[in-house]
């Protein structure tokens, strides 16, 4: 949705009503306030369908489109689909749009390799999700709806390793968006070349550790204040 914090480089957006810049919407709401109440009732009734979903299949980008698609079908036409935008929030720039299909492969692909985290402790569970998180949220594929999908995702992968992630309770969000913050200008700073917006997500040197397969080892100062806050809010189920 937007908020003042978000900007958009394309030029042509034309997934947004021109007069006042919300985005476009299937009851086709053009007052902001209006349309975040309407999109908050369709996701929350759409819940309970993603949830069941997500219990049946594969944790994978398809999974994460289709918790996208579910959630958001009442309210975007475009629910599902990977954003053609190029999109920044503050002074983050998300992954380029022609490059998300391709990283998310392999950002997937690890987790699997990595056998989706399966029999880790808790603070190496915790350590692994704000790498996940960090890639993910990098990556950003979704117009809007990022942080919530992404959110009923991390949920499943605890849940399938006997964690709960209690977002409702404890949840500092100021704390959480600095470490989310912080995290992302660690592993993923050096993508930002300035004026090279095409080439931001492929040099991602987060995604070249996880290509040589060392992402653990590459572990950083800024991961780890996103670890620490997983920490207080990932509980054994
Ligand atoms: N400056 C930033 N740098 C990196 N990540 C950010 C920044 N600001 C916000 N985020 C992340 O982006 C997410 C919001 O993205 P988006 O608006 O697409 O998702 P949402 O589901 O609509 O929002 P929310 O998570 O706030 O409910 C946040 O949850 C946060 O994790
Ligand atoms: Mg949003």
């Amino acid at each position: 949705m937007k908020n003042t914090d978000d900007s958009y480089f394309s030029s042509k957006d034309e997934l947004v009503y021109k007069k006042s810049g919300i985005l476009k919407n299937i009851p086709k709401i053009t007052d902001f306030e209006e349309l975040q109440k309407f999109e908050d009732k369709a996701t929350t009734l759409r819940l309970f369908e993603a949830q069941n979903f997500i219990k049946q299949n594969r944790i994978d980008f398809k999974l994460w489109k289709n918790i996208h698609r579910i959630l958001f079908q009442d309210v975007y036409k475009w629910a599902g689909q990977v954003r053609k935008v190029q999109m920044s929030k503050g002074s983050t720039i998300f992954s380029h749009p022609q490059f998300i299909e391709k990283e998310a492969q392999k950002i997937f692909c690890k987790l699997s390799d990595e056998n989706f985290l399966l029999n880790l402790n808790h603070d190496n569970f915790c350590y692994h999700l704000a790498h996940y998180h960090t890639e993910l949220n990098a990556l950003h594929p979704f117009r809007e709806g990022n942080g919530r999908t992404l959110k009923l995702l991390l949920n499943e992968l605890a849940r399938r390793n006997g964690f709960y992630i209690s977002w409702e309770t404890n949840v500092d969000v100021d704390v959480y968006l600095d470490a989310t913050i912080k995290a992302h200008n660690g592993p993923v700073a050096n993508q930002l070349s300035e004026k090279s917006e095409p080439l931001i997500y492929k040099d991602s040197s987060s995604l070249k550790m996880i290509r040589n397969g060392d992402l653990r080892q590459n572990h950083n100062d800024e991961v780890k204040s996103l670890q620490k806050f997983f920490a207080t809010i990932v509980k054994n189920a």
